[in-house]
């Protein structure tokens, strides 16, 4: 396993759409090892998640998992998701503002209105389906880190620019009101 290099915005690797997973493929040796790299580098840079193009792999492949996680105290947990070739479907039209982070955007952070409920199929490492609802924050997640598959930032997703704000300064000004929201979100979903 080994810790890669993060992928930051500009680089061009970010905004293209990344290329479907074959079966042969996700069995291979190199690919599991990929998934390892990914899952390291993740947890190396206390992100939430973590998709693939993140470290120049464009393929549609990406890590989740939150446990006490420094960077984001309010997230309730995820235990470790891989997700190959993710597709997800909206069950709602309700959006929250999710104000989101990225590895690949570093230093910032803004609004992005996300679906508060989502319903997300796909393949885990060793092939099997995955298909399950996710909601709350937990869904804002999963939308970010899907959004990465397709070439999008967090950035693409915000309404309004005026709510960019550097991590010193989002501790200081809206940090608060925020986890006020995130927690009334967790109370009602769970998740
Ligand atoms: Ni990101």
């Amino acid at each position: 396993m080994a810790i890669r290099k993060i992928a930051h915005i500009g680089h061009p690797v970010l905004r293209q759409p990344s290329r479907v997973v074959g079966a042969d493929e996700l069995a291979s040796p190199e690919f599991q090892r990929l998934i390892d790299d990914l899952i390291e580098t993740m947890r190396d840079a206390n992100g939430a998640g973590l998709a693939a193009p993140q470290i120049y792999e464009p393929v549609r492949l990406c890590a989740l998992e939150v446990n006490n996680n420094p960077r984001y105290p309010y997230k309730p947990r995820i235990p470790l998701t891989v997700l190959i070739n993710p597709v997800i479907e909206l069950r709602t039209d309700e959006r929250f503002d999710n104000y989101e982070g990225c590895l690949s955007v570093p230093n910032f952070r803004g609004v992005a209105p996300r679906a508060t409920e989502i319903r997300v199929t796909a393949l885990d490492r060793e092939g099997k389906a995955i298909d399950r609802v996710v909601r709350g924050l937990t869904a804002g997640t999963f939308q970010h880190e899907v959004d990465h598959l397709d070439g999008l930032l967090f950035l693409d997703r915000m309404v309004d620019p005026k709510t960019l704000t550097t991590w010193p300064e989002f501790e200081r000004h809206h940090q608060a009101a925020f986890v006020e929201r995130a927690k009334a979100l967790v109370a009602r979903y769970g998740e």
